[in-house]
């Protein structure tokens, strides 16, 4: 199946390649597997199978919704928004985040840099073109850092995992949503209805995301003026927001270039998922490429 979808932004057209529609392995464009099944024989994002993982996903995402409340990621915000904590380029980042692990994550156990890299090459092989796109999922993920001691150590529920907006009220299609009862704003009027804080079709811009890897990755790219498109930028920011991405929730918040970028963001999350498998990658061999994109998107020195 091929589908064509229009992006206005850059003049072209974006063609969706093979999108997965049944359980069985599909072969991408430049030869790149689907897998049906993540590294323990699970189907993806299948947070009821029974996996050694399943009860510490659980009770990760009771921490998580019962503590990202509105008041908690402003504060957030404006700490990181300081970027005063390290100064590295984004090779030396990619490098850095191989101690870390995703245990929010019920379908990765490979070094976080595979993962960059997978991603990144299997969406290079289907987008040649696109070289903003190969670049935007080599960093996605890179505001992990947070869970190491000099980016302040943050838990897991505070980094990983899927992210939604707070403000208003939190969509039932979000993961294990009842455990949001437990959080204080689901009994704040001010943030409990459809629109909460906000208002229809305000943009995504204006909305406060809970707080993780995916806004903190968005504002260092923001603030040392990554020259990346908006479509890169809106991946980077929201590729953690399931419930938009896969359940179509929070439509009323967007404007017409949240809707343009979504296009993008549903292509790239195809890859996101499905390249989390046993693919291995030479990184010396296709590190040259990513530092002339890196040069190409961020020429400074960054500050995180
Ligand atoms: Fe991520
Ligand atoms: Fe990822």
């Amino acid at each position: 199946m091929t589908i064509l979808v229009d992006q206005p932004q850059f003049g072209i057209e974006v063609e969706e390649k093979k999108v997965p529609n049944s359980e069985k392995d599909l072969i991408l464009d430049g030869g790149f597997v689907l897998p049906h099944a993540n590294t323990f024989g699970h189907n993806f994002r299948d947070y009821d199978a029974e996996s050694e993982r399943q009860e510490g996903v659980e009770i990760f995402y009771k921490t998580n919704h019962i503590n990202q409340s509105y008041d908690f990621v402003k504060k957030m915000r404006e700490e990181y928004k300081k970027m005063d904590k390290v100064e590295m380029s984004i090779w030396e980042c990619c490098e850095l985040l191989n101690e870390v692990v995703d245990e929010s994550d019920p379908d990765l156990d490979e070094p976080q840099i595979e993962h960059l890299l997978q991603t990144a090459e299997a969406i290079r092989k289907d987008y040649p073109d696109e070289d903003w796109l190969h670049l935007t999922a080599l960093v996605h993920d890179l505001g992990k850092v947070l869970l190491l001691p000099s980016f302040g150590e943050l838990p897991q529920w505070a980094v990983v995992g899927d992210t939604y907006p707070v403000g208003c009220a939190f969509d039932e299609s979000i993961v294990h949503h009842k455990y949001f009862k437990e959080n204080s704003d689901s009994h704040n009027p001010a943030y409990n209805t459809k629109c909460g804080v906000y208002e229809e079709e305000c943009g995504l811009d204006n909305v406060m995301m809970s707080w993780g890897h995916d806004d903190y990755m968005y504002l260092v790219a923001k603030e040392n003026k990554s020259t990346l498109p908006s479509a890169g930028l809106f991946i980077i920011r929201y590729h953690s927001f399931y419930a938009l991405h896969r359940s179509g929730a929070y439509k009323h918040l967007m404007n017409e270039e949240d809707m343009e970028n979504l296009k993008w963001l549903q292509i790239f999350n195809k890859y996101d998922l499905y390249s989390k498998s046993k693919v291995r990658i030479d990184v010396e061999k296709v590190k040259p490429y990513y530092l002339s994109l890196i040069q190409k998107y961020f020429p400074a020195k960054l500050r995180w």
